[in-house]
């Protein structure tokens, strides 16, 4: 437990470098895994969910090692891997579980695999589901929940699927496995995911198009080891742009952030609720980046719309905090998704923001917020609960900068799924200003 206080009157003030992307990090040591010859990694990022995949991948007998901040895949190719002693353990992390049942989807061994109490209750069923289709066999629970086995498995058929989920796990499972497969694999995908899968694949080598929401890809030749340089993670900055804006008087510069446009919907969305945001592009020649400089800002209330849900699905939560402070109404639709992220995030969002007096009604799809609400503590102090999912326990601590009171944040631990430093981060911008 650790209590936090308000921000001080002066604001927020200085400049951060987020973490590296969870997503970009979990890929790179999967794409470095399957390929030939020596990846090196940059700005990994170095959390409990990417820590995940690095084991599975050690466990399959593949060298990983550190050096500096560096990380040194060295692979062999997917035909290298070897039986692993133990059952894999996928702790809390969908994207190592999802991902990895189509990478490891046709390797001549059973894989047992288990996860956390949260990750034992999320849908599997959406990936066993277009995998089997291709020949891969699973052992889920009747649920299609985890403990579970990936089977051992000699053929996969490419074949064409229609996205029923916009998830880019889901189609970076179908691709991971689309890349062993005999004949051609076709996704087609209604709104665009995020799409680092695709980006990473051409990077390693592979062949892969992409044309109006039809992805179609090959079995690949031998991918090679690369370079990838891990941009600072867009989903955690985007706590401190929520944070920038909503504490007055406040300068925030985040460096180096990720802005593939597949992800850069939270500030879309800050944009359309009136936040001047001013991104400074730096040249990579790999994902975007961009230095995103945020002052205090008045915001008003929005409609998010299904098509605005999957570049922004991580932020929602964080937005949601935006939206108490905004003025008027913003309504959240097609957002069922957050019913099935770490915890129930519509729920958990409402059960700790209305403990601080936000205006909050629940919808099965989203929900309202009525903004404007300035957040206060009712009784001595009130503790703020992550429900262990690292967004709403970062959610909460930005929560507590703008209320009145005492405020105590439980659960703060699992804040290193995503950003082991974060509150170290968040107290070094709350110094007063001398
Ligand atoms: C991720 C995709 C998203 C996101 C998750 C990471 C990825 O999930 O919520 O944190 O790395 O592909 P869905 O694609 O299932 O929405």
């Amino acid at each position: 437990m650790i209590k936090l206080s308000k921000a001080p009157k002066s604001g927020l003030h200085g400049e951060i470098t987020v973490p590296g992307d969870k997503s970009i990090s979990h890929r790179a040591l999967m794409f470095g895994a399957i390929a030939t010859g020596e990846t090196r990694i940059d700005n990994f990022l170095m959390s409990d969910d990417v820590m995940r995949t690095m084991t599975v991948f050690r466990e399959l007998g593949v060298a990983i090692n550190q050096v500096g901040s560096q990380i040194k895949v060295i692979g062999k190719g997917l035909d290298s891997f070897t039986k692993p002693k133990h059952a894999l353990n996928m702790g809390n992390s969908g994207t190592s579980t999802r991902l990895l049942m189509g990478l490891l989807s046709k390797q001549p061994f059973d894989l047992s695999f288990f996860g956390d109490e949260s990750l034992s209750s999320r849908p599997l069923r959406r990936v066993a589901e277009p995998l089997s289709l291709m020949n891969a066999q699973f052992d889920l629970t009747a649920d299609n929940f985890l403990p579970g086995t990936i089977r051992a498995n000699n053929r996969l058929q490419g074949m064409t699927y229609e996205m029923p989920v916009a998830s880019a796990q889901v189609k970076s499972a179908i691709l991971l496995a689309g890349i062993q497969a005999e004949g051609e694999t076709i996704i087609i995908e209604k709104v665009t995911s995020r799409d680092h899968t695709e980006r990473m694949l051409r990077q390693f080598g592979g062949i892969i198009t992409t044309n109006n929401g039809v992805i179609t890809i090959q079995q690949q030749p031998q991918l090679r080891g690369q370079h990838v340089l891990v941009p600072s993670d867009i989903s955690s900055a985007a706590f401190f742009m929520v944070a920038g804006l909503i504490t007055p008087n406040s300068e925030i510069t985040l460096k180096k952030v990720g802005v593939n446009p597949t992800r850069v919907g939270v500030i879309k969305l800050l944009e359309r609720m009136g936040a001047n945001i001013k991104q400074e592009p730096i040249f990579s020649d790999g994902e975007a980046l961009a230095d995103i400089v945020i002052k205090s800002q008045s915001l008003h209330g929005i409609n998010i719309m299904a098509d605005d849900i999957p570049s922004a699905v991580d932020e929602l939560p964080i937005l949601a905090l935006a939206a108490t402070q905004a003025l008027g109404d913003t309504v959240i639709s097609g957002a069922a998704e957050l019913r099935v992220k770490e915890t129930d995030r519509i729920a958990t969002v409402i059960s700790e923001l209305t403990k601080l007096g936000a205006d909050i009604e629940e919808k099965q799809d989203g929900m309202i917020i009525h903004g404007g609400t300035p957040l206060h503590v009712m009784q001595d102090s009130v503790l703020l609960d992550s429900h262990g999912d690292h967004r709403i326990g970062m959610m909460n601590a930005v929560a507590a900068l703008i209320t009145e009171g005492n405020v105590i944040l439980t659960g703060e631990d699992a804040m290193s799924v995503s950003y082991p430093g974060f509150l170290a981060d968040l107290t070094a911008i709350m110094r007063e200003k001398l």
